[in-house]
């Protein structure tokens, strides 16, 4: 165990960055720390131990931490006994670079030894401890995360990811695609049903290529739809080619599965496509978002635009102008492409310039603020059943929530406006990101 100054139990500050996935994984790590006799800090100054969960997807994340670890090594001058962790995608990634930059580092665990945690912050010796194996049985099936308080809940339901798109290090510091036992994944969903949650959000980087034996993630659906209570089913990041019938099929078979599609395309030219090795061309997304439209009516769709990929010309940025156009988003995510030492688009090059992807980025962002205010706005006049979050953090005696197309609706609260009720509200105007509504 750790030294403390305290009485009780040693404190931990986690910090997490990146994704939806390192979220969970840090409400796992919590559930993990919590068993062996650790609490949470309120503060990085009280903490024995400080643990820092991160991300690698982009430069710039990784420069984020980097900054991070620097006032860090302030604390640790100030008080040598704290230990200081670095978990996650880039303990992974760069842990070379990283230990020879903050050489003070008392640990470093990638995102398959969590379970080995207390085991390795028990470690006391002049080298950090150091666990960064992958391991492609590893699901934390059987360990229960601390969930964050709310209505809705986020539940893994797969690790890993095999697809190695070209830009990408997600398949090199996650490792290889695995799908969490579906008896593992109801338990989970039971409890937080029996703690009030109503809404379940399911994830892995690619979630829609869930297997395990027969179930596929069109049956995952269907099974965490029977559970009681829970009320409304989402899903992130599914990908374009693994979006079979099946999984369209239980989408729109099953009212809680919710018609929110978020479909990440990257690029509209066929050519960049290829050369990021997404397994799919223009024309199949763009039948696939024909066929999702036509099973599940109002459905809204989002994605994730990269620009300025290697060799992206300004002809294959047009196309991807196009296809937002052609597509209209509800809403997307859009970055300008940073190069990922390890990938297989590493020794390509980045040919375009930064000044090139600026200019790129802010024309996406602009066109498709304009997409996503117009269809707000056409929503207007329009009831929605909406699932009450708590207050607006914008004041005013607001309350906000969820459409099921999962857009923010503001509206004004009363008693029975209540964080896990269902109001119905009619949208009265409209931003690009959220519907101003009145109670019906
Ligand atoms: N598994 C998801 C995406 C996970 S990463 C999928 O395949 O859709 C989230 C987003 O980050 C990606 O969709 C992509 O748009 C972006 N991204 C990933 N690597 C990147 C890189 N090297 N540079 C810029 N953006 C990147
Ligand atoms: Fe990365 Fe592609 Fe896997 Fe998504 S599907 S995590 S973009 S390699
Ligand atoms: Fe980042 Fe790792 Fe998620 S690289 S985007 S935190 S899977």
């Amino acid at each position: 165990m750790i030294d403390n100054p305290h009485n009780g139990a040693p404190l931990v500050w986690l910090e997490t960055y990146g994704c939806q996935m390192n979220i969970a994984d840090s409400q796992l790590i919590t559930g993990v720390l919590r068993r062996a006799g650790y609490d949470l800090a309120p503060r990085p100054e009280d903490a024995d131990v400080v643990l820092l969960n991160t991300c690698a997807i982009r430069e710039h994340a990784e420069e984020r931490v980097l900054g991070r670890l620097g006032n860090l090594a302030q604390l640790k001058q100030a008080r040598p006994g704290v230990k200081i962790g670095l978990l996650g995608c880039m303990a992974q990634h760069n842990r070379a670079a990283l230990i020879a930059k903050a050489p003070w580092l008392d640990l470093v665990a990638g995102p398959d030894t969590y379970r080995r945690l207390p085991e390795l912050l028990g470690h006391d010796g002049f080298d950090p401890a150091v666990d960064v194996r992958l391991n492609r049985a590893e699901t934390y099936g059987d360990l229960a995360p601390a969930h964050a308080d709310g209505v809705r809940a986020y539940v893994t339901a797969m690790r890993g990811c095999d697809k190695f798109c070209a830009f990408c290090v997600v398949p090199y510091v996650r490792g290889r695609e695995r799908s969490v036992p579906p008896a593992d994944i109801l338990r989970e969903v039971v409890e937080l049903a029996a703690q009030g949650v109503k809404e379940i959000v399911l994830l892995g980087q690619t979630v829609n290529a869930y297997r395990c034996g027969a179930t596929g993630f069109g049956a995952l659906l269907r099974m965490v739809a029977a559970v009681n209570g829970i009320e409304r089913i989402r899903f992130t990041s599914p990908h374009p080619a693994d979006m079979t019938a099946e999984v369209i099929e239980a989408m729109a078979a099953e009212p809680k599965v919710q018609p929110h599609l978020h479909l990440p395309v990257q690029s509209g030219s066929e050519r960049i496509l290829a050369a990021m090795e997404r397994g799919y061309t223009v024309g199949e997304y763009l039948e696939l978002v024909a066929r999702v439209r036509a099973a599940i009516p109002g459905v809204a769709l989002s994605t994730d635009i990269i620009v300025g990929f290697h060799g992206e010309a300004e002809s294959d940025f047009r196309a991807t102008i196009d296809l937002i156009r052609g597509v209209g988003y509800d809403a997307a995510f859009t970055f300008k492409y940073s190069v990922r030492e390890n990938t297989r688009a590493f020794r390509l090059g980045d040919s375009v310039s930064e000044a090139d992807k600026t200019r790129r980025l802010e024309e996406v962002i602009a066109l498709q603020e304009s997409i996503a205010r117009a269809r707000n706005r056409a929503l207007v006049g329009y009831e929605y059943p909406v699932l009450v979050e708590g207050p607006a953090r914008r004041g005013g005696g607001q309350m906000t929530g969820k459409t099921p197309q999962f857009k923010t609706a503001f509206f004004p609260a009363n008693d029975t406006v209540v964080p896990g009720a269902t109001v119905a509200v009619r949208v009265a105007s409209a931003t690009s990101h959220s519907l101003l509504c009145t109670l019906i």
